[in-house]
C-alpha cells in the first residue's frame, strides 16, 4: 500500500539557522520557509536525489510540536512521510485493521497542497507515520 518516502521532518527550535546548516554546512537546496498555519508549524524543504527533508519549527500557539521540542531541545526526527495511491482507501484500511488516525480522521491539506493523514506512533513502533496523497 505505501509507496515512495516522501520526506523525512525534523522538528528544529529555530528555523533559520538549522536552513543555515543545511544551506552552508550540509550544502543543500533549501526552500524558502513557508508558514502552515492550519498545521501550527513553519516548514522548508530540502530537496535531496531521492527524497525530501522538511525542516519543522512551532507556529502560534499549541503548535503540535512544541511538546516534542520541550523534550528535544535540540530537536529530532519528528515522523516520515509516505505516499499513497488513495488517502481514502488507505485510512479505511488501517482503520479496519486497528490502527488510530490523529485527528478528526478526514485528511488536511499539506505542505505540498496535497490531502495528508497522520497515524499515532504507538501504532507504528514509536513512529509518526504521515500519508500522503501521491
Ligand atoms: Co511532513
Amino acid at each position: 500500500m505505501i509507496g515512495r518516502l516522501n520526506h523525512v521532518a525534523i522538528a528544529v527550535p529555530d528555523l533559520a539557522a538549522a536552513s543555515d546548516l543545511y544551506r552552508k554546512t550540509l550544502g543543500a537546496d533549501v526552500s524558502a520557509p513557508e508558514a502552515l498555519d492550519e498545521h501550527g508549524v513553519t516548514v522548508v524543504f530540502i530537496t535531496l536525489p531521492n527524497t525530501k527533508i522538511e525542516l519543522l519549527e512551532p507556529l502560534g500557539e499549541g503548535s503540535p510540536i512544541a511538546r516534542f521540542l520541550e523534550k528535544n531541545p535540540d530537536g529530532g526526527v519528528h515522523h516520515v512521510c509516505y505516499e499513497v495511491d488513495d488517502i481514502i482507501a488507505a485510512r479505511d484500511r488501517l482503520l479496519d485493521s486497528g490502527a488510530r488516525v490523529l485527528g478528526s480522521g478526514e485528511p488536511k491539506i499539506g505542505a505540498h497542497g496535497k490531502p495528508v493523514l497522520f497515524l499515532h506512533p504507538k501504532d507504528f513502533n514509536g513512529t509518526l507515520i504521515e500519508l500522503e496523497q501521491a
